[in-house]
């Protein structure tokens, strides 16, 4: 605006005119978007040279740069930049990283440890990126277990032990549960007083004559629940038996069950089949020595660790 006239200054115009009076004004764009775009021409110019970018009938340019790692058998390779070349690169420099970590765990005994904040605060960062990575699956995130599936691992519940030792050797070589079926060596009757006796020692109220005949049954050689399960029915973790006395079911889904007669029906279902569905992979081939020993630490502290 002109101060003085108060009047519009008349536009630059390009000084053709079509039609007689259509004019074009001359706006050149500003200088910094002049140069921002030369710029980025320059910067898509340097890229194609240096990154794959055109496509040439069934491949593409490569470009100069190059990316070099180690592959997962030990081989290094130089390659042309790619995202999973990146991918492998950055996981070997995270494994190095990793790796002095890892040697004090393998040189330290499991309960210093859990002692050393700096080492633990690293079993639990590692420890849960192993655990989601091979355990989750079965054992749920966080390590919470699935009835019917797989274990809690986060109770103080052990089938086979919270020891550190128990767990290594849990973890390393597998574990299989086994219990055999009794449908054709017990009765109806037989098995609903058993499953009575068994809801019995979780405080579930039963039938007390019909789980009283079940606790002779447990005890008897008929039966001889008692032979795996113990006298006690704590279980005997040299085989996985379970304890029947801490009202923790794995296998019987008896929390998820609303009436005593379902509740009934799932423990005598599991009487009647059997059990050999519960196995634990070993990962003795799958996973390092010392990725064992590191996440033995971790599920040992996910909880109850003995
Ligand atoms: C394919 C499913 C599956 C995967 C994967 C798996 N587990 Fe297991 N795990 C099981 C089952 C099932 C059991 C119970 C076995 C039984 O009942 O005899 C078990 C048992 C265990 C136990 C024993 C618990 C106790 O009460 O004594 C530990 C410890 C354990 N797993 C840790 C792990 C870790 C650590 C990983 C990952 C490296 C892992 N599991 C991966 C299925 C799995
Ligand atoms: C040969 C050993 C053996 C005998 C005999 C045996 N059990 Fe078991 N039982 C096991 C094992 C091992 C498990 C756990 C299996 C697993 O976790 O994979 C189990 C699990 C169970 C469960 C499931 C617990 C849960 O957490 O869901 C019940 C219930 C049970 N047994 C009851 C009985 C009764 C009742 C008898 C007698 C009729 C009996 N068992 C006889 C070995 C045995």
């Amino acid at each position: 605006m002109n101060q003085k006239t108060g009047q519009k200054p008349a536009p630059q115009t390009t000084g053709h005119a079509w039609d007689g009076d259509l004019q074009e004004y001359n706006n050149p764009v500003p200088t910094w978007w002049l140069v921002s775009f030369y710029i980025s021409v320059a910067a898509a110019v340097i890229y194609w040279f240096l990154y794959p970018a055109w496509p040439i009938g069934g491949s593409y340019t490569k470009g100069f740069d190059t990316i070099t790692y180690v592959n997962d058998k030990g081989v290094t390779k130089t390659t042309h930049w790619n995202t999973r070349a990146l991918l492998m690169k950055e996981t070997n420099e995270a494994v190095t990283a990793q790796k002095p970590y890892y040697t004090k765990v393998a040189d330290t005994p499991f309960e210093k440890i859990t002692k050393d904040p700096e080492l633990d605060s690293f079993v639990v960062s590692a420890g849960k990126q192993l655990f989601s990575d091979n355990c989750a699956a079965c054992h749920q995130q966080g390590g919470a277990g699935k009835v019917g599936f797989a274990p809690n691992l986060t109770d103080d519940d052990w089938l086979y032990g919270g020891e550190f030792a128990k767990i290594q050797q849990t973890i390393t070589h597998g574990r299989h549960g086994y219990m055999p079926p009794f449908a054709e060596v017990l009765d109806d009757k037989q098995v609903s007083q058993l499953a009575d006796y068994v809801l019995s020692l979780s405080k579930i109220a039963v039938d007390p004559v019909s789980a009283q005949a079940g606790n002779a049954l447990f005890h008897s050689e008929t039966a001889a629940c008692y032979y795996c399960h113990g006298d006690n029915a704590h279980g005997r973790q040299e085989i996985g038996s379970a304890n029947l006395t801490d009202r923790i079911w794995l296998w019987a889904n008896v929390p998820g069950a609303d009436t005593i007669a379902d509740k009934e029906a799932a423990v005598k279902n599991v009487i009647r089949k059997g059990l050999n569905k519960g196995v634990m992979p070993a990962w003795q081939d799958r996973l390092s020595a010392d990725q064992i020993k590191l996440l033995t630490v971790y599920v040992h502290e996910l909880g109850g660790g003995k």
